[in-house]
């Protein structure tokens, strides 16, 4: 038997996603390191389709049709690195090595380089959609080599998730880290979204005084418009649950310190590289930071400031309807934010990513699948040199739309004490960015003063000083 596709590590994504392949009808050959997990998967699932069990190594190369194309569903870092070397050295050139974990984009480009002088192609892609998303059609972000997209584009094609105009979720992104940097932004601003509806719960539990199963029924409502998401979905499920043991919102007795496991903080440390203010991704994963110092937490609780206090029943409505308009403005904010630095790494590292076909891939399967991305691939559809999302007709008049509302929100949040930094950040970026002068002029002048760092001026070309010290007249520099 030859195999099409081997998957090399069977914890749940890496099985889920070599179930998918054989429910396709690929053969799929698997392996790992601990032989028991390929047996039970061929045990337990050995019906849905064509599987090769290897228990090594060798077996698991020979088993596959040339041009080998073997996916490693590993944990990113050193052991995507220990797996590579394991089977670097059993494959001939022209067979290609996918890593379908959260590699960063760095190591990508770097195995991407050592490999291709072996002759291998190294396609680092981002797979996003969970266990369910794996299993059931992933949204797949594929960098590497144009050669080996031509090869393995077509089976990705078929086991991606499909948008609801039927377009596979997959294209290939650019070569080679390109598809990792494009799934590290896409987990930034799923950070970002999750965030952003954190603070909404929040007002409408502070403000507005609505009980979580209330707050439930609003994401659903919600949900029916243009919020229309996965995250949406999602969140009136979690703030419906009640807890079996106490027969309290469940939401009420998780402990409220939110975890990472870093595309986030990658997400955010780039941007700062790149020199993109993303600053919604960035409070984002602060507010995750802030939230997990407890201690810090704790020895604040008695710092003064106001307690909400919940509005009646007929303006928690209106507020509501308010805080639908914040959150959509500030998710316009940043997703604006997020192709801002997919853009910028584009650039950088001469990706020629195309921005329209980012965001169709992401309208199916990823865990930040929304109506919402229809419309921003409709908007670079239109313009494809679209400087920034923000300059979009239709995103600019909904945000005109939304923007009294939005800063009504804002007032009321810090009248009440309820930290918003997302909504904030949101709107501090979109005013800065409309504001005709930005104080950066005085900035200028300050390091000039103490550091002769040296400015430029409105009205003429080229760098000037001032003498602080001295006669204070200006001189070229
Ligand atoms: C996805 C997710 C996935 C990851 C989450 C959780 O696209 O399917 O992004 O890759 O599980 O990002 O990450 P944190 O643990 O950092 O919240």
């Amino acid at each position: 038997t030859s195999a099409q596709i081997g998957v090399t590590g069977l914890a749940v994504m890496g099985r889920n996603l070599a179930r998918n392949f054989a429910r396709n009808g690929y053969t799929v050959a698997v392996h790992n390191r601990t032989v028991s997990r390929t047996k039970a998967l061929v045990e337990e699932f050995g019906h849905e389709g064509d599987f090769v069990a290897a228990e090594t190594a060798e077996e698991f190369v020979a088993a596959l049709e040339r041009p080998r194309r073997l996916v490693v569903m590993v944990k990113a870092g050193e052991p995507t690195d220990a797996v590579i070397e394991e089977f670097a050295p059993l494959l001939e050139p022209g067979d290609m090595i996918i890593d379908g974990g959260n590699a960063h984009f760095a190591d990508t480009r770097r195995r991407e380089r050592e490999l291709r002088e072996r002759g291998i192609h190294f396609v680092g892609t981002g797979i996003s959609g969970g266990e369910e998303g794996a299993l059931h059609g992933p949204s797949i972000m594929p960098g590497g080599s144009k050669e080996s997209y031509d090869s393995l584009g077509p089976m990705l094609e078929k086991i991606s998730a499909k948008a609801a105009d039927g377009a596979p979720c997959v294209t290939h992104v650019g070569p080679d880290g390109a598809g990792h940097f494009v799934k590290m932004v896409h987990n930034g601003i799923e950070y970002a979204d999750m965030q952003l509806i954190g603070e909404a719960y929040q007002l409408l539990r502070d403000v507005a005084g609505y009980e979580p199963a209330q707050i439930a029924d609003i994401f659903r409502t919600w949900n029916t418009g243009r919020l229309d998401s996965y995250l949406i979905e999602i969140t009136a499920e979690v703030l419906s649950h009640v807890d079996e043991a106490t027969g309290k919102p469940f939401v009420d007795v998780v402990v409220d310190q939110a975890e990472q496991k870093g595309t986030g903080r990658w997400t955010v440390q780039i941007a700062l590289d790149l020199g993109v203010p993303v600053s919604g991704i960035a409070e984002a994963v602060f507010a995750r930071s802030l939230s997990g110092h407890a201690e810090l937490r704790a020895a604040s609780r008695d710092l003064a400031g106001p307690k909400p206090t919940p509005l009646g029943e007929s303006e928690a409505a209106a507020f509501a309807d308010r805080v639908e308009q914040a959150l959509y403005a500030s998710k316009i904010v940043s997703y604006t934010q997020g192709f801002h630095e997919i853009a910028a790494g584009s650039e950088e590292y001469g990706w020629d990513i195309d921005l329209g076909a980012v965001s169709s891939i992401w309208r199916g399967g990823c865990i930040i699948r929304a109506a919402f991305l229809d419309r921003i691939r409709a908007a670079y559809d239109a313009r494809g040199d679209l400087p920034s999302l923000l300059s979009d007709e239709t995103f600019a008049r909904e945000i005109a739309d939304a923007q009294d509302d939005w800063r009504e929100v804002l007032v009321a949040a810090t009248r009440q004490g309820v930290p918003t930094p997302g909504f904030a950040a949101a709107l501090a970026y979109y005013d800065a960015l409309r504001a005709p002068r930005l104080p950066a002029a005085l900035t200028q002048g300050q390091r000039d003063f103490f550091g002769a760092h040296t400015y430029r001026r409105v009205d003429r070309e080229g760098s000037f000083h001032t003498l602080w010290g001295g006669n204070r007249a200006e001189v070229s520099a």
